[in-house]
């Protein structure tokens, strides 16, 4: 009888575990990679979200290669995952496999960076901060510390991403209003602290140590952090002799504006997860039309 009964208790128990599976709601996310401090951060509120809203999220690294997207995103159409969300390597070549996940009914969100496509009803929406408002933020502070008189270096993210393309562009039409600002020099980094330290050590040997340079402007700030350690070694001071402005505001940014280093960050909000699921699961219930752009706000922090 005892027997019997733990028998019933285990079948009831697999028989509820066995629903609740069928009822979780699969979304594939398609993440960038793992550059920097602000994406290994977004990565995690994804995975930690996804466990509080109850999702069996499918998360695949692309390692920066948007080849590697377009493989993690059909592998998702043919696993029939309930929904996909795509943080774009690019915003180009999107347009093939946005018509697959559309033809095969699955509908698709955009976190983080943008997509050009021919038609961008093949996306439901695009949940993110403003890139080309960060690079307005980080000129105008700009404009306002070096009373409109600056001769800037600027680290570039990855060519073709939104991140790199719109902040280059509000940047440049704050800059547009100052005839004594301009960009002297500019040169990617792919958002990654070695790459932001390679290029800054690249200026300070063409510009003979930064000479007549006020400002460095990074899209990021692990590039900004590289370019620190560069200067630095380069008997440089970074934050006195040059003003250091980028973009995110993760943790080690916040100790070397702490430390005089640094002087301004823009904030890029990591936590991500909690702007979207809950969309995504609203669309799934009950499809309807969505803005297609969700902005999540951002804030300039400064030193002083
Ligand atoms: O797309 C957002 C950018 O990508 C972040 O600013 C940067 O740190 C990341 O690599």
């Amino acid at each position: 009888m005892k027997n019997l009964k733990l028998v019933a208790a285990v079948v009831a128990g697999a028989m509820m575990l066995a629903s609740t599976s069928a009822m979780a709601v699969t979304i594939g996310f398609s993440q960038v990679g793992d550059e920097g401090d602000w994406r290994p951060a977004f990565s995690k509120d994804m995975q930690d979200s996804a466990v509080e809203y109850g999702i069996d999220l499918k998360f695949a690294d692309a390692q920066g290669k948007q080849e590697e997207q377009l493989r993690a995103v059909r592998a998702f159409i043919a696993q029939g995952v309930d929904a996909i969300i795509i943080a774009p390597v690019v915003v180009t070549g999107w347009d093939q496999v946005l018509q697959e996940a559309k033809k095969a009914s699955i509908p698709v969100f955009l976190a983080d960076r943008d997509v050009e496509v021919e038609d961008n009803s093949l996306y439901v929406t695009r949940i993110s901060a403003d890139f080309n408002l960060e690079g307005k933020l980080a000129a105008a502070w700009l404009a306002a510390e070096s009373k409109g008189s600056c001769k800037v270096v600027e680290l570039q993210g990855t060519v073709g991403s939104a991140a790199a393309i719109e902040r280059q562009k509000g940047f440049q039409a704050v800059l547009d209003q100052f005839p004594a600002m301009e960009i002297v020099r500019s040169q990617s980094g792919d958002f990654t602290t070695e790459g932001g330290k390679q290029v800054m050590e690249a200026f300070i040997k063409a510009t003979n140590n930064l000479e007549g340079i006020c400002a460095s402007f990074a899209h990021n700030d692990n590039m900004q952090l590289g370019a620190i350690q560069a200067m630095k070694e380069a008997g440089l001071n970074p934050g006195t002799d040059v003003l250091m402005v980028s973009v995110d505001y993760v943790p080690a940014m916040i100790k070397a504006l702490e430390a005089g280093e640094a002087n301004a960050s823009v904030e890029l909000r990591s936590a991500i997860g909690k702007f979207i699921y809950p969309v995504v699961l609203d669309y799934l219930e009950a499809p309807k039309d969505l803005p297609k752009w969700i902005v999540i706000p951002g804030d300039l922090h400064t030193a002083k």
